[in-house]
């Protein structure tokens, strides 16, 4: 039965790094693969999460199952962080927390959730969106959309995105980026945000937040503006978490499913939901990921130091954003790239062309994913002239 199966294409990605790994070229830069690296081009474990696996390793008596909804713990504690401690929904206990293997875990199981008791709503992605955004919800059996979000300026196309939400059949679903957008870099501003309120209010659309990045952008807080401006404002939203960058916890699959609900009572019926939801694709999430993150944030001392981590690898990327802006500039190429300076978050749409992004793998070693997105992190300073030189030779003989 299996010869008649085809071999599809691996993931553009994870074909990158292989290509990557085996170039020889000691110059070579790697902008492609989703992941923070520090000034030396590692991605450490974080000091706080070091400590919280020491306490975790001295306190650890069980290795039982955790249940469906994973460690309660864990879930108020990423509750508070996405909604705010003095967040009134919380009191009310209108949110749930389900803890799940990934952000990507979450949005399958906000995909599922929507499927089985949403019969027949759509969901509505940004055009461009992270690519498993696809991925995930059409394996759920769901009905895609798209909602226009860059122009082929590469700009961000606020009049464009608002007016087709405003077109949304009433009840679908659309899912937003909350901040640090992948692929693009472009953020909405707060008073987009608030545009986007009363347009999902009047088509009394359901908002899904995808928050995979959360204190990558501004601020743990600041990156949270539109999550709880939504959430603050409307009876019903899904967001899913990640702690895969913000902790740096990519390999323990440490995310979240938070359902809002209008009340206690109906929180109660769609929690319920979530745990088959949960039960059917894995029973139970991994463990290990979300024990250091409740004991980094059950600790004042750990949640001092974390948050301090958390800021410098913002500053880092930030810095690294304007610095190679400036970097650009010998090749008066400054201006028309002044906009990486502005995006958000690790990834920046730079507008190159698939030929440009492939002149730059094979002519300087360099590697980004051939729309043109680039991994601002994975820049380092002493090598921001070889990569401006580079993008400069690539442009100019287009
Ligand atoms: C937009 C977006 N959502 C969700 C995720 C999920 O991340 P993970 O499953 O590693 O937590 C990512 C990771 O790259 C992402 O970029």
């Amino acid at each position: 039965m299996f010869q008649q199966i085809a071999r599809v294409p691996g993931d553009a990605i994870l074909g990158l790094i292989d290509a990557y790994n085996q170039d020889t070229n000691p110059e070579k830069v790697d902008l492609g693969v989703g992941v923070y690296r520090d000034a030396q081009g590692n991605t450490p474990v974080l000091r706080s999460v070091k400590e919280a696996e020491a306490r975790l390793l001295q306190q650890e008596t069980t290795k039982s199952y955790i249940g469906s909804h994973g460690d309660p713990r864990y879930g108020e504690a990423v509750l508070a962080l996405v909604l705010g401690e003095a967040s009134p929904i919380l009191a009310a206990g209108r949110a749930s927390a389900t803890q799940s293997p990934g952000g990507t875990g979450a949005l399958r199981l906000a995909a599922d959730f929507i499927k089985v008791n949403l019969p027949g709503k759509g969901i509505w992605l940004s055009d461009p969106t992270w690519p498993n955004h696809l991925g995930i919800f059409e394996a759920a059996g769901l009905k895609l959309n798209k909602y226009p979000y860059v122009n082929a300026a590469n700009q961000l196309d606020f009049p464009a995105m608002l007016a087709c939400l405003q077109q949304i059949p009433h009840g679908d679903v659309v899912l937003l980026h909350a901040c640090c957008h992948n692929p693009s870099g472009f953020d909405l501003t707060r008073e987009q945000w608030d545009q986007v309120l009363e347009v999902v209010k009047e088509r009394e659309l359901l908002p899904l937040v995808d928050f995979a990045y959360q204190g990558f952008g501004d601020g743990l807080d600041e990156d949270a503006y539109g999550v709880r401006l939504l959430a603050e404002h409307l009876d019903e939203m899904i967001i899913t978490s990640s702690c895969s960058k913000n902790f740096g916890l990519y390999r323990e699959r440490t995310g979240c499913l938070i359902l809002i609900a209008r009340n206690h009572e109906e929180m109660l019926n769609i929690r319920s939901q979530a745990a088959i939801t949960a039960r059917e694709n894995y029973s139970n999430p991994p463990s290990h990921g979300g024990a250091i993150v409740s004991e980094i944030l059950q600790s004042t001392e750990l949640t001092q130091l974390w948050r301090d981590e958390v800021t410098e690898m913002r500053n880092r990327i930030n810095g690294l954003r304007q610095d190679f802006v400036d970097a650009l500039k010998p090749y008066g190429l400054s201006e028309q790239f002044a906009f990486i300076a502005e995006q958000r978050g690790m990834f920046s749409y730079t507008g190159l062309t698939p030929q440009q992004v492939d002149r730059l793998r094979d002519e300087y070693s360099i590697y980004m994913v051939r729309s043109g997105r680039a991994n601002v992190a994975g820049m380092s300073t002493d090598r921001l002239d070889y990569i401006a030189k580079a993008i400069a030779a690539v442009v100019k003989q287009a």
